[in-house]
């Protein structure tokens, strides 16, 4: 397929080798302007924000994924096979299941269980286990422990519907999956699919053992900061 693709206007050498990628555009914009030297906008097709800029004298490019399996699922696509971009690193926000998490704590996700039919396209003859790149993980940990976060490394669940009629997200903590958000399998199947790597490291905005620790805006903006670094000295 050609530059530019139905859903990225930039020029290919616009577009970095590494993409850190939030779900939300205003993030996008807000990492870029906040953290990256020289940001410049290289994506605007349906208000999703592509800004490519530098941080340590490094090349980044942060783009948002919209929410969801499929829309992470083009936007990713996309770059990997049409933009030649190595690594994606989604930057979210997830609910957690576990008890040694709290609001604002990070989920390095290694394995993505999912609800959702994306691998069903590949037609494997048996059911496709989603993970993220050993190398990112093993310097995820890293940072992670540099910055004095509390963090887990565990499987994370890529949900289809965040208002779930049957409330499954207590089923999938008794296998011991740490947290729910919607984008992370369909994310590790492209890269896999592409030969390409991915992370997703996510700050828990709830709690479903602590629904009582709603974080404020601005609590939520400061942890997600923190992860935003953890992830840019990754890139
Ligand atoms: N469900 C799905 N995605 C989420 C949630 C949730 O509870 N919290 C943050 N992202």
């Amino acid at each position: 397929m050609a530059i530019p693709t139905p859903h990225i206007s930039a020029k290919k050498e616009d577009i970095a080798k590494t993409v850190l990628m939030p779900g939300d555009p205003l993030r996008s914009e807000f990492i870029a302007k906040t953290f990256l030297k020289n940001p410049v906008l290289v994506n605007d097709v349906r208000g999703v924000h592509g800004y490519t800029g530098e941080y340590n004298g490094k090349k980044v490019t942060v783009m948002a994924s919209g929410m969801g399996q499929p829309s992470i699922g083009i936007y990713s696509y996309e770059l990997y096979n049409f933009y030649d971009v190595d690594a994606i690193i989604r930057v979210g926000t997830c609910g957690s299941f576990h008890p040694d998490l709290h609001a604002r704590d990070i989920i390095v996700a290694m394995g993505a269980c999912t609800n959702g039919n994306y691998a069903m396209q590949y037609k494997l003859p048996g059911t496709f286990a989603p993970i993220a790149d050993f190398d990112l993980v093993r310097r995820a940990v890293e940072e992670c422990e540099k910055a004095g976060v509390n963090y887990k490394v565990g499987n994370i669940f890529s949900s289809d519907t965040f208002y779930d009629d049957a409330n499954s997200g207590m089923d999938w903590a008794k296998m011991g999956v740490l947290g729910v958000e919607m984008e992370s399998a369909a994310l590790y199947c492209n890269a896999a699919r592409a030969g390409k790597k991915a992370l997703c490291i996510c700050t828990v905005s709830d709690s479903f053992i602590y629904p009582e620790e709603n974080t404020t805006a601005e609590e939520r903006q400061n942890s997600f900061t923190a992860m935003m670094k953890i992830a840019l000295n990754l890139a």
